[in-house]
């Protein structure tokens, strides 16, 4: 049936295949190769967590929770923002429980753009921006980061504005480089939301996953942003339990009630055993989310230690799950060819950055693996992938 359903696409949606996690995960699965290529974890989240869930669910909470999210959830979520971040957010109406951040992005972009607008977002892109943009029938304006360090040029920045900007759509912590915005960075594009009066949509769903004592600034707490900034996460990252997808969006109650307005009509609302068990969850204790982050810096530096022994050029990220790197000390160039024989080479699955490329050139010898994953699943992907150096 796949030939037919592609003919029957409607042309908003055209070239949006499937999305490479998904065809890479159908690999890895296909080919019994470690799957580092999607980035979810291996193991499970907080037991306590686990049981709350348990209990909600035994306890009969399985129906349609209320459409912002239930009240404990909403709270937990106002009061995590005050307690990590500084910023004050009020539980009813400036918060909004979403099916995963992914639903956050899709009913923001829907509700807050018409079309024609455009927005500016940076690339490599998460690959659901693209396809929201277009699904609100908006423009993408795109902003090239670099390797190593992936910085805003800010000419290309201030170039990427027009007259028909509607929002900056920002991701920090940012997959899949693992870099982490700057203040300077966001300062910079800031000032041109406030100097152009245009709104801002940041997906945060990596803010707890910052290494090296580096701190995740959230756009938001920037002068002059609070009122103009919408913030995305999500408790699939923090808590080791994507499957659950439980996400939030908060900000001032006119972006907020604009974006429930188009979330209520795509999902209405989900996961009602899963919201108690998040509203536990945000109010674990800091070491929790000290020692996962630790954790997973670890994690990083195994994995980055393993892939440099493999020869590859490895972009040390300074946040999130993923570890970027460039082929071509391999004497390789092409990622997409790169990662589809990687199974077969090295048993070993990643995900090609140019699919997340406008500039295709920019991303083509690019390569993202997810280092989420057990110390022996590192271990074992590392020595298959020291293969390909003989
Ligand atoms: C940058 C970014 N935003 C959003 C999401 C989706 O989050 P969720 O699973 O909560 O929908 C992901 C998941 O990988 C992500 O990497």
């Amino acid at each position: 049936m796949a030939a037919p359903a592609r003919t029957l696409l409607a042309s908003r949606l055209a070239g949006f295949g499937t999305t490479i996690f998904a065809e890479m995960s159908a690999l890895a699965e296909r080919t019994g190769a470690i799957n580092l290529g999607q980035g979810f974890p291996d193991t499970d989240g907080p037991a306590e967590v686990l049981e709350a869930a348990v209990e909600a669910l035994r306890g009969g909470r399985n129906q349609y929770p209320p459409g912002p999210g239930i009240a404990p959830l909403r709270e937990a979520i106002a009061a995590h923002q005050r307690r990590f971040h500084g910023i004050e957010v009020d539980p009813d109406g400036e918060v909004l429980v979403t099916t995963g951040a992914t639903e956050a992005i899709a009913a923001a972009l829907l509700a807050l753009c018409e079309p024609g607008d455009e927005v500016v977002t940076f690339e490599p892109y998460y690959d659901s921006y693209a396809a929201c943009i277009a699904l609100a029938g908006a423009r993408r304006r795109v902003v090239t980061l670099r390797p190593p360090r992936y910085e805003i040029d800010p000419e290309a920045l201030a170039a990427a504005f027009s007259a028909r900007t509607r929002l900056v759509l920002l991701n920090t912590p940012h997959n899949p480089t693992g870099k982490v915005f700057t203040r300077a960075e966001l300062e910079l594009i800031a000032g041109h939301c406030r100097e152009r009066d245009v709104l801002a949509v940041c997906d945060e769903v990596y803010e707890h996953l910052v290494y090296d004592g580096r701190e995740h600034i959230p756009l938001a707490t920037l002068p002059g942003m609070a009122e103009r900034t919408l913030t995305i996460s999500s408790a699939g990252k923090t808590f080791s339990v994507t499957g659950w997808k439980i996400g939030w969006a908060s900000g001032p109650r006119a972006l907020v009630a604009a974006v429930q307005t188009a979330k209520q009509f795509l999902t209405f609302v989900s996961g009602a055993p899963f919201q108690p068990a998040i509203a536990h969850a945000l109010g674990l204790p800091d070491a929790y989310f000290e020692s996962f982050r630790a954790d997973l810096e670890a994690k990083r530096d195994r994995l980055c230690a393993g892939l440099e022994a493999a020869g590859l050029e490895v972009f040390r990220p300074a946040g999130t799950y993923f570890v970027t790197a460039d082929i071509r000390p391999l004497g390789e160039h092409d990622g997409h060819a790169f990662c589809m024989a990687l199974p077969e080479r090295a048993g070993v699955v990643a995900v090609p950055t140019v699919v997340f490329y406008d500039d295709k050139d920019a991303g083509r010898s690019l390569i993202r693996f997810a280092f989420c994953k057990r110390d022996d699943v590192i271990d074992e992907a590392a020595a298959r992938m020291a293969r390909l150096r003989g």
